[in-house]
């Protein structure tokens, strides 16, 4: 029994347009109950307005890749606190929050690996010629480059050594000392990490530093018979860019967990060398919409009830 305290003045929106698995929700809703609030779903909306007019009275808000702007953060007038289940938050205006005066969290490591798991199915996907019944190759014996060392990325690796993969990786961020206690060779530049790489994994954040980075100069330097996997963000890809590449380089591939928004044109000139799932399904499993979700749902209630800012991202 967990419905036993009474219900106090605060409602948490799970605002999600594309849902959570039911089993996630379930428990969202028990550690919501369990604090005494009241939880509210809206899910699969299509229009901005149902979510202008959901977030009036809630005081807390979950979300995933949902778009929370100036616009939503002046409708959610009693909102103190924002909670992306998952890791980019780029789709939260950080600094409009912070004017509002609301807390935004992510939820890092949560949806990690199954995002990872993705990863390696969109390589096995592409060096087996999309499973066109033509012969491929393996992954075993290649190099990984793994494109930013963090918590996806870690998983990536660990991922792929199971593969015998050897796995190098790139993350300014990063103390080599933290790649090579998992086995996995430090570069010292994309350059490198590209140059060296028969598929690299992206895994950046969207921000200004990173939008368009990975460009033909870049993906250039791969061997022949490269693969790029993307399970990041689309806005850090130079479409254009890659477009002209890939038309020059035939030997290359191009895979993605985010749609590009060129990918029409992806689709007609490069059939048999590019991907792309019709909706981002990297985080889409039970196990990571429970993680992520219970995750953002404890972080609230810990916010509301002690002040625990740990996962504050603004
Ligand atoms: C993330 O940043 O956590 C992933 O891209 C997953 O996004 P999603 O929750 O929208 O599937």
């Amino acid at each position: 029994m967990y419905n036993v305290q009474r219900i106090k003045d605060m409602k948490v929106l799970v605002a999600t347009e594309k849902p959570f698995a039911k089993v996630a929700v379930d428990g969202i809703r028990k550690v919501a109950e369990q604090a005494g609030y009241e939880l509210a779903l809206l899910e699969k909306y299509t229009d901005k307005q149902q979510l202008l007019q959901a977030v009036a009275d809630a005081d807390a808000l979950i979300i995933r890749s949902d778009k929370v702007d100036a616009e939503v953060l002046d409708a959610a007038r009693k909102l103190r606190i924002v909670v992306r289940a998952g890791a980019g938050y780029d789709n939260i205006d950080l600094a409009a929050a912070t004017a509002h005066d609301v807390v935004a969290m992510n939820t890092p490591g949560q949806n990690a690996n199954a995002v990872a798991e993705l990863a390696l199915g969109l390589m096995v996907y592409a060096v087996r010629n999309f499973y066109n019944g033509t012969s491929g190759t393996e992954l075993r014996g290649k190099t990984l480059g793994i494109h930013a060392f963090g918590n996806v990325g870690r998983n990536v690796a660990r991922i792929a050594q199971g593969f015998g993969m050897r796995v190098v990786a790139f993350d300014a961020y990063c103390p080599d000392e933290a790649m090579t206690a998992a086995g996995v060779t430090p570069v010292h530049s994309a350059e490198e990490l590209y140059a060296q790489s028969d598929v690299v994994s992206l895994h950046i954040p969207a921000t200004d530093e990173t939008r368009h980075s990975i460009n033909a100069a870049l993906v250039g330097r791969m061997p022949k018979g490269g693969v790029l996997v993307n399970t990041a963000r689309k806005e850090v890809i130079d479409e254009e860019s890659l477009i002209a590449l890939m038309q020059e380089r035939t030997d290359l591939r191009y895979v993605t967990d985010i749609m590009p928004d060129s990918d029409a044109k992806f689709r007609t000139l490069f059939e048999g060398r590019y991907f792309a799932t019709p909706k981002k399904m990297g985080a889409q499993t039970a196990e990571a919409n429970i993680n992520a979700g219970i995750a953002a749902a404890n972080q609230i209630v810990d916010f509301i009830e002690n002040g625990n800012t740990r996962f504050r991202v603004n």
